[in-house]
């Protein structure tokens, strides 16, 4: 799976054998307003789709989605190229026109039979989600009922999926790559740090004291001085994504004490070094909602830092000296547990012996 992989052909019956197995679940690949009346292209697991809008949008949501491979089973023609009429994609070469079951009309050839790869396409929580077509896989739903939603987020990473992830489920980072979230590299040792694996999830509970954060912020997120922070997250791997409370405590008394945060993270593998984070950021709506002031304190700050955040993961990331995705050899903390499991799960329902993909395939002992 590299940017230079070969298309994908298409059989007469529309039916491609070759779709990687990361395809056999949703991922979200972009934000609901990145798509309008033109085809979009994304790119999967090194395959490219067109995704385009079969029913177009009314002003409050509805309509409908589709997406097709971005490749003109006729002569190789870029779908996303076109553009969209009567609820299909209209190809830019010869003007054939492709729907969202896959079926194909050529305005040369009317009485000719012709099929592309269709792929099941829904538009949810803000965002166009693909799928490969027919599989019987469970939607994804970003649990954030009761939260304010603060910002949707696509950012891509240089890196494979599985040191994204490393980085994502590990907090001993926090103390020196984050700004504010997290916990100080000399107070690491007093961070509790629990890890649960089972056979659908990696599941990781972290309590210690919040490392110094400005007035500002701390006034933003109403916790107490003494507060311990608490960064609690569940992993699952159908397809990749980590769903993260974050809050905080009075840690005498463990009484909760400030905003709380829940943020989902969809890991989506482009390409074998490239990786797509889409974030959901939420956040309780709490004391500022009720003075109004949501939209004037509470989401722009925290959208922001959460982009500052998170661009501190990516720099490290993108910079490691080795980007290779076998953890074997390597000297492990506590801390590693998490990212250890989750590298197993990831080896065992995305790296199913796709042709090209680099990452090592062997598994690796918990
Ligand atoms: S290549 Fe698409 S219609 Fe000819
Ligand atoms: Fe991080």
């Amino acid at each position: 799976m590299t940017g230079s992989a070969p298309a994908l052909r298409v059989a007469p019956s529309g039916a491609s054998a070759e779709l990687p197995a990361e395809l056999d679940f949703w991922h979200p690949v972009l934000r609901s307003e990145e798509l309008e009346e033109r085809p979009a292209r994304v790119r999967v697991a090194g395959v490219d789709l067109a995704v385009f809008r079969s029913e177009p949008r009314p002003r409050h949501g509805g309509g409908r989605v589709a997406a097709v491979l971005d490749r003109c089973p006729h002569r190789g023609a870029s779908l996303s190229g076109g553009a969209v009429k009567d609820g299909c994609v209209v190809c830019p070469y010869h003007g054939w026109s492709w729907a969202a079951d896959g079926r194909g009309r050529s305005p040369g050839n009317p009485e000719g039979s012709f099929r592309t790869v269709a792929f099941d396409a829904l538009e949810s929580d803000g965002a166009v989600w693909i799928k490969r077509a027919g599989t019987a896989v469970p939607f994804p739903r970003v649990d954030a009922a009761g939260f304010l939603e603060i910002a949707r987020m696509r950012v891509r990473v240089r890196a494979p999926l599985e040191l994204v992830l490393d980085n994502f489920i590990e907090v001993e980072h926090t103390g020196k790559v984050h700004y504010v979230l997290g916990y100080d590299t000399e107070r690491m040792d007093e961070v509790i740090c629990r890890t649960e694996v089972s056979a659908q999830a990696v599941r990781v509970y972290n309590q210690g004291p919040q490392k110094p954060m400005p007035w500002i912020l701390r006034r933003l997120f109403r916790y107490p001085p003494n507060a311990h922070f608490v960064d609690d997250w569940t992993t699952t791997f159908a397809p990749v994504r980590s769903v993260y409370d974050q809050y905080w405590i009075d840690h005498t008394t463990g009484e909760r004490a400030g905003d709380y945060l829940r943020n989902t993270v969809f890991f989506t593998p482009i390409e074998a070094s490239l990786t797509e984070l889409f974030v959901f950021l939420h956040a309780e709506a709490t004391a500022w909602g009720r003075l109004g002031l949501n939209s004037l304190a509470l989401k722009p700050i925290t959208a922001w830092l959460g982009k500052l955040e998170v661009g501190a993961d990516v720099k490290m990331i993108e910079g490691l000296a080795d980007k290779s995705t076998e953890i074997r050899g390597n000297q492990l903390g506590r801390f590693d547990k998490g990212p250890l499991a989750a590298r197993n799960r990831v080896r065992s329902i995305y790296r199913r012996g796709v042709a090209g993909l680099d990452a090592a395939r062997e598994p690796v002992e918990e």
